[in-house]
């Protein structure tokens, strides 16, 4: 294997964005490391490429301190690991290389979601499933431990990919506290995305009031 990936610095004042090692030779079977160091800021998303002469750039994951790993289609977990121990440094390890991996390799990083447009094309067979939704409870552990509950809801088994999820307390709809996956993730048949919720142990205890998680789509209006 006769990776890639380029040192850079860039980005703006004071914010730097660096890579190494700038080249590795390998041989087939072997695992490689590549790091990547930023201080853009502590709640970036972290997003690494795989650039090749016959498929151009395409993302291979993206990663934040709050959400799992995010993979695109093609690319796994098994072959790229990707660890984000702390805030400003993540670690891609390619495991088992082989003569298809040989690419120039880049990370980024981004302050907020990265936009783009995504078509979705529906095959004419392809049948629209709504999400089932559930919403889990915050546990006693939390609650006693660190005077927080996290609610979560998850949402699995819908298709196509177009759902936004909104979480209503009351009637209202709550943004503060609120995580939610970036992308949803595909198991190779359906999708499933998940939101978590973040109050006080306090708000859960003493106000009793009614968590909604409230799914919207392109495609279906679902509660
Ligand atoms: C980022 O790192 C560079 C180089 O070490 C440093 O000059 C800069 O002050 C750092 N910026 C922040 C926001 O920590
Ligand atoms: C490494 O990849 C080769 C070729 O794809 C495969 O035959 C082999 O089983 C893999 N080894 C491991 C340890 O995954
Ligand atoms: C994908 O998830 C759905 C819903 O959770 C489940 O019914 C289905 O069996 C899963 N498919 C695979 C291939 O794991």
């Amino acid at each position: 294997l006769a990776g890639h990936a380029d040192s850079f610095a860039c980005a703006g004042v004071g914010r730097l964005i660096t890579q190494w090692p700038a080249e590795i030779l390998n041989r087939a079977g072997e695992t490689v490391d590549i790091s990547c160091y930023q201080n853009y800021t502590t709640l970036a998303y972290m997003l690494w490429y795989q650039q090749t002469p016959r498929n151009g750039l395409n993302l291979v994951a993206s990663t934040s301190p709050w959400m799992q790993n995010s993979y695109e289609e093609g690319y796994n977990e098994a072959k790229f690991e990707i660890n984000r121990n702390h805030n400003d440094h993540s670690v891609m390890t390619i495991k088992n290389v082989t003569s298809k991996d040989a690419a120039t390799y880049f990370c980024a990083a981004s302050d907020h979601t990265v936009y783009g447009t995504k078509l979705t094309v529906l095959g004419k067979n392809d049948k629209i499933i709504p999400p089932a939704v559930a919403i889990f409870s915050p546990s006693k552990q939390e609650i006693q431990q660190k005077s927080k509950a996290t609610l979560v809801c998850l949402a699995s088994g819908f298709y196509p990919d177009h759902l936004n999820l909104v979480w209503k307390v009351n009637g209202a709809q709550r943004t503060e506290g609120v995580g939610t996956d970036e992308f949803s993730t595909w198991n190779g048949s359906t999708y499933s995305l998940t939101s978590r919720l973040r109050i006080s142990a306090q708000e859960w205890l003493c106000t009793h009031r009614r968590y909604v998680c409230l799914l919207t789509g392109k495609y279906l209006y679902v509660i």
